[in-house]
């Protein structure tokens, strides 16, 4: 994600399963393992790339481990791959190890479900451009809402290993605590401290939680409890950074906010990706001109998926 690391070339590469565990109702974390030219290509791989995933050929679970409502688009034919980002990426010698933290939603992240350690998956990437760092930054706020967390949870260590001097804070988004893809939290004094995350904790940041029904933490969208920690810490503009990933109202916010505290703020879209390529021109993204009028479709996986939040015209 540095600017420092250049960007290896993209490919089609085999991984190997290493685990597939669940960590909450309907979501997991799956173990990769890339070798060769694979471990090469991923080992820099950058918080907010992607990767696609060929899932065509795995088997769904048992009926009794189908949920109600995917009984029947289950059964449709996977005919395209599927863009996951990495939670996690460690390079090791000559292996490359990647997480990939799911949600099961539709037919392809289902049959994910089944993938057991020795197992091989056919994965295209690293795709994508990934998040940047300009420079002169002090601290780094990192929103996230449902399934925008693998990729803020990636960027989160990336920080605290390669900018120890970038001050992180996290705010973290769902519905209701069940929807928060986090494997478990931290005991009441670690609350107390902000520390209310393990998986940011462990990486030595504080994180707040926020839900719509009030189950967990502050009660309300993760853009209000982000706007009242702003206007109370009010951070030196700008020495200070947004990333944010998750639905695109929430994303609409994020950017509303940046603008009106003249803020540096990056946003990774999300889009169907057919092909995740640049070829199919699936993944639109409508943006501004700089200094013009005019505006013009850009590919989220090409130009982006992160793009600058000023830049992004949000579908109302
Ligand atoms: C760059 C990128 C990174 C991603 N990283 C992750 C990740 O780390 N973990 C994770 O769980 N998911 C991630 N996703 C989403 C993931 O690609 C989809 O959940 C997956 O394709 C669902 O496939 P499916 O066959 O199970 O369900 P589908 O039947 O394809 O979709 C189920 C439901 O989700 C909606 N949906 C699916 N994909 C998208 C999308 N790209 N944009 C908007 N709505 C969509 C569909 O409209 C449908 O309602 C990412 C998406 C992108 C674009
Ligand atoms: S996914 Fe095909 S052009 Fe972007």
């Amino acid at each position: 994600m540095s600017e420092k690391k250049t960007l290896s070339d993209k490919g089609l590469f085999c991984a190997t399963v290493r685990a597939n565990k669940q960590i909450g109702l309907r979501f997991y974390r799956l173990g990769l393992e890339f070798t060769g030219d694979g471990a090469k290509a991923f080992a820099n791989f950058r918080p907010g790339q992607f990767a696609e995933f060929d899932l065509s050929g795995t088997a769904l679970p048992p009926k009794e481990r189908i949920p109600e409502d995917l009984v029947d688009v289950c059964q449709r034919n996977i005919l395209l791959r599927r863009p996951f980002a990495f939670v996690d990426v460690n390079a090791d010698k000559n292996k490359t190890f990647a997480e990939v933290l799911y949600r099961v939603v539709g037919p392809a992240s289902l049959r994910m479900t089944t993938l057991a350690a020795g197992n091989s998956v056919s994965i295209i990437g690293p795709l994508g451009n990934g998040f940047r760092v300009p420079e002169g930054k002090k601290r780094a706020l990192l929103i996230c809402g449902g399934m925008g967390a693998p990729p803020l949870q990636h960027l989160a260590k990336v920080f605290t290993a390669d900018y120890p001097d970038i001050e992180v804070v996290v705010f973290a988004g769902a519905k209701t605590a069940n929807d928060l893809p986090f494997e478990g939290r931290l005991d009441n004094i670690s609350q107390q401290l902000g520390f209310s995350l393990m998986e940011f904790a462990k990486y030595g940041v504080k994180s707040q939680v926020a839900t719509d029904d009030g189950s967990a933490g502050f009660e309300g969208m993760v853009t209000d409890c982000f706007k009242q920690w702003l206007d109370k810490s009010n951070p030196p503009r700008e020495r200070a950074i947004i990333y944010a990933c998750g639905p695109e109202p929430m994303l609409a916010k994020v950017a509303e906010i940046a603008k009106e505290k003249n803020m540096d703020c990056q946003i990774s879209m999300e889009r169907r990706m057919a092909c995740g390529i640049g070829i199919c021109q699936s993944c639109a993204v409508k943006c501004r001109v700089e200094g013009a009028q005019e505006t013009v479709y850009k590919l989220c996986c090409e130009d982006g998926p992160v793009f600058d939040s000023k830049e992004v015209v949000f579908l109302r």
